[in-house]
């Protein structure tokens, strides 16, 4: 492997005269990675990146099947590029770095506090939450629909659940920020990043000791006291070290790929205002268009994985021991899955295949995901029927695995 990344490596071009590269770590990908996709999945379907030394699949069936053999696709060797460029099998209680068995005593214990009879109670949280964020631009000619809205409620949801005092909330989220960020051509987080997330992990950690002196009925309280027996009548119960990286888990998947899915639906709707009319005209369309945006968009563009043996497919060879990313993104426009899978069609019909995740690892917040975007939407859509994207005002967001907007500015008066 080279040591100098950023040279130009992709040396063969595409029919279209692009470079036949897919570099997640630069602005082609971040811009509009779907040309590359779509030359990945057709021509490259078992893509190999000389630059970072990983493979790529990109075909619906081939991501599926990849989700479902996890003894073959490995979750225990991280899921991000810089975790599996070390080649190192983690022992961790970090729930989406675990293979079963292990993996699935955890996420026993973990998902009693998130059934989806659960979420449901928490509507009333939701709509008070996001109220209060809409509630405070109704005055405004224009803002920003994620600075200003979508960055803010998701993180505070989670937040709440999981027992953080208000006013530390927000906190949170720039420290998720931070240690999600990718500078060009550089997989690794950066120096202030890798500290952001110690301290996120020290002030969890605190925070379960507090919840074990003073518990109340939140989040961190009930997993204090979680227990689960397994096959051999062995009860488990959770360290505060478990609870503590489960937190960090759940506020950062819990707040980033929300705000990334308003603001690319938002975006999506832009771009297609015959769909955004259905919406004013029948709201209940909202539902089905979250689950379109999702297909469309995934806010979280690849799942990393390590192959433990070598994987012969139609395409060509994955060898034991590569990281291997199984990406989501192309994998939910692929015209052998999907018709016209490049529109944008929020009567399509279905829930999402792959946004989610698929397999042992699927989202365990994937309803609260749904109800919080389905509120934000519902309170768009009645109080800013009509929105203008003011587009030299948008930023993108570099991070690892996630991808969306950082600001969407709308004129709204
Ligand atoms: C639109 C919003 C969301 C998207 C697109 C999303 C996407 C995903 C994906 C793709 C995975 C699978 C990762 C893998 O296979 O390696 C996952 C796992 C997970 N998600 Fe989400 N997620 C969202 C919201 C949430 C929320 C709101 C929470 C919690 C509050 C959450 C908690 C988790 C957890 C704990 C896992 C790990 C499950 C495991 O490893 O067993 N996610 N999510």
């Amino acid at each position: 492997m080279s040591t100098d990344r950023s040279a130009p490596h992709a040396t063969r071009t595409r029919e279209d005269g692009a470079p036949a590269e897919f570099n997640p770590y630069s602005d082609v990908f971040f811009d509009d990675p779907y040309a590359t996709y779509r030359w990945m999945r057709d021509e490259a379907p078992v893509y190999y990146s000389e630059r970072w030394d990983f493979y790529a699949l990109t075909r619906h069936e081939d991501v599926v099947a990849a989700h479902r053999d996890w003894e073959t696709f490995s979750s225990a060797y991280g899921v991000t590029l810089d975790a599996l460029s070390m080649r190192h099998r983690f022992s961790t209680n970090m729930l989406i770095i675990m293979d079963p068995p292990e993996h699935e005593r955890l996420r026993k214990l973990v998902r009693q506090v998130f059934t989806k009879a659960a979420i449901a109670n928490l509507e009333p949280l939701v709509v008070d939450v996001v109220t209060s964020y809409i509630d405070a631009l109704t005055d405004r000619q224009s803002f920003d629909v994620v600075a200003d809205f979508a960055a803010l409620f998701p993180v505070e949801i989670i937040s709440s659940m999981l027992g953080v005092p208000s006013g530390e909330r927000q906190q949170i989220r720039l420290w998720t920020d931070g240690f999600l960020h990718r500078e060009e051509n550089n997989p690794f987080a950066t120096e202030s990043g890798v500290a952001d997330s110690v301290t996120m992990g020290e002030y969890f950690l605190e925070l379960a000791r507090e919840k074990r002196r003073n518990p109340d009925d939140l989040i961190i309280s009930r997993l204090v006291t979680a227990t689960y027996e397994d096959e051999a009548g062995v009860t488990h119960r959770l360290s505060d070290d478990d609870i503590a990286t489960f937190a960090v888990l759940l506020a950062a998947a819990g707040s980033e790929t929300v705000t990334k899915l308003v603001g690319n639906g938002v975006m999506a709707f832009h771009r297609n205002p015959d769909q955004w009319e259905l919406v004013l005209a029948d709201p209940t369309l909202i539902p089905g268009a979250i689950e379109e945006m999702l297909r469309l968009n995934p806010p979280s563009q690849y799942q990393g994985r390590f192959a433990t043996r070598d994987v012969a497919l139609d395409g060509g060879t994955i060898p034991a021991g590569s990281p291997t990313l199984l990406v989501t993104g192309a994998a939910t426009r692929d015209p052998r899955a999907y018709q016209r899978p490049d529109a944008f069609d929020i009567r399509r019909g279905g829930a999402t295949t792959l946004a989610f995740g698929y397999g042992v690892h699927s989202c365990l917040g994937s309803w609260l995901a749904r109800l919080e975007s389905r509120v934000a939407f519902q309170h768009l859509q009645q109080h800013w029927p009509r929105f203008e994207v003011d587009t030299d005002g948008l930023r993108r967001v570099t991070m690892s695995n996630v991808a969306g907007y950082s600001h969407i500015p709308v004129h709204v008066g």
